[in-house]
């Protein structure tokens, strides 16, 4: 059904139906637009300009379009421009001529915002609550494996021994960093656009406040062109859901490569692996692989966003409708991604054997060296300089610097007396890493606690706004 056409001596061209249609894609805002349209009758009526009997009537036909839209009864037709233009369409089906009277104060341009950032609001909470259950799992991991040592890389090369709990450990803070932007996406931009209209406000329904609270909104925005014309919060939506996909993505990677026959650090199991069609012995990592593709069109939907918006007047143009269909693909694909990622993290075997080996491989204790030096009073740029030769002559020798002798140490420089022995494991290097952030075992254990706390503070988050949110799906 058409929302517009009088002024017009002929409908518009088929291929301009073709272009302008939007249904297609956001139907998906079908059960937001109901609830908001509810709201607005609502304001109507409070407005005095709809008698409580047409109030009551648009409202008890919503509730039923609203009941049928979620059993998949009613749906779109080929008539219908939009998901607004298909529930006014639902509407006049039930009740006539009546069934067009909630267009009144306001525009599809406020309609179109507000039901957008409601469906942000209820999608991002979930892909916040899935993020969630990841760290935790990882977390859940990185507990179980507390006493696996492993080589710690940087530029892919040996560097120091770590706590492989450290290791997977890293992953959850990313993955609650990208939890806490969520929260911050919320706490600013819930604000509602209605009321806005058109562009220039609403002079049938001048208190869009009292409806921004029933629609669990925290106030209304300020300034109706910027109001229906704002889409950071889209972009916002849209940088976070890229921020995580990128996060997604070196987990991804990490497990890719510690898959490799090379490392065999993991074993993935076959539920969360796949095979290949013409060798047989195949098992394959896709699922990371998957997460490290996915990366790419997370970035691209942001960056097609902000390229629509760059340059755009303000107030609305129909540009705009460019702004859903990124969203709804990022959404869509971490609802899918998450959830493998979770279950391949949580079924993988972790091969403690291959891990551990060689972890002081590649001279990764020559900063003991160094720090046993330093504890000696020799200046850092002295100490790195000694334990840089004590490294070459290891190299020379064809050992590790660890294994070198007593003798040799000595004739290095006087100062690095058989002391240095004790500093010269990958227990007492990992040890003797004691800050807040470090790779000790106290220190990592004492990390995964403060985890645990951040996720239970999330997950307390999420529940409330998801409680305050549903109170708002019955309006
Ligand atoms: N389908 C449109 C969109 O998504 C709804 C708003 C249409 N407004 C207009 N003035 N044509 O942006």
């Amino acid at each position: 059904m058409a929302l517009w056409g009088g002024r017009f001596a002929k409908g518009p061209d088929e291929s301009v139906l073709k272009l302008s249609r939007s249904v297609e894609f956001d139907w998906r805002l079908a059960p937001y637009d109901v609830r908001v349209n509810k709201a607005h009758v609502a304001g109507l009526k409070r407005a005095g300009v709809m008698s409580a009997d047409d109030a009551a009537l648009i409202t008890d036909a919503l509730q039923e379009l609203g009941q049928e839209i979620a059993a998949g009864t009613f749906f779109y037709d080929q008539s219908d421009e939009d998901v607004h233009s298909a529930i006014e369409r639902g509407l006049v089906a039930k009740l006539g001529e009546l069934g067009g009277a909630l267009r009144a104060g306001r525009s599809r341009n406020d309609l179109v915002v507000t039901d957008f950032k409601l469906y942000l609001i209820d999608h991002l909470l979930e892909v916040a609550q899935e993020t969630i259950l990841l760290a935790t799992t990882i977390d859940e991991a990185a507990a179980k494996l507390i006493d696996q040592i492993a080589p710690g890389f940087t530029h892919l090369q040996h560097a120091q021994p770590i706590l492989f709990s450290h290791e997977l450990a890293k992953h959850s803070h990313a993955l609650l960093r990208d939890v806490d932007r969520m929260k911050d996406w919320l706490t600013r931009n819930s604000v509602s656009p209605l009321g806005s209209g058109a562009l220039a406000g609403s002079a049938l329904v001048p208190n869009p406040e009292i409806i921004a609270a029933e629609l669990s909104f925290q106030g209304v925005a300020r300034n109706s062109i910027d109001a229906v014309s704002d889409r950071d919060f889209v972009a916002e939506a849209l940088f976070n859901f890229a921020m995580l996909g990128v996060h997604l993505s070196r987990i991804g990677e990490e497990f890719t490569i510690w898959n490799t026959y090379e490392f065999g650090w993991v074993t993935l199991d076959d539920g969360f692996s796949t095979g290949s069609s013409i060798m047989p012995q195949k098992k394959n990592p896709d699922i990371a692989e998957l997460a490290r593709g996915k990366s790419g069109r997370f970035i691209g939907n942001l960056t097609g966003l902000l390229v629509t918006l760059k340059g755009l007047p303000f107030a609305y143009n129909r540009d705009l409708q460019e702004d859903k269909e990124p969203v709804f693909d990022s959404v869509e694909q971490l609802l899918t991604l998450l959830p493998a990622m979770r279950g391949m993290i949580k079924t993988a075997t972790f091969n403690g054997d291959k891990i551990a080996a060689g972890v002081s491989d590649g001279h990764a204790l020559a900063t003991e060296i160094a720090d046993f030096l330093v504890r000696a009073q020799v200046p850092f740029s002295q100490a790195h300089e000694i334990a840089g030769r004590a490294v070459s002559l290891a190299q020379t020798n064809g050992i590790e610097v660890h294994q070198l002798s007593d003798t040799d140490l000595l004739g290095i420089d006087s100062r690095l007396t058989p002391n240095v022995r004790e500093m010269l494991s990958s227990q007492a290097a990992i040890a003797s890493r004691v800050s807040i952030n470090g790779t000790s075992p106290k220190s990592v254990t004492a990390q995964l606690g403060q985890l645990e706390a951040k996720i239970r503070g999330y997950s307390s988050w999420i529940a409330s706004e998801r409680k305050r949110f549903s109170g708002m799906m019955g309006v």
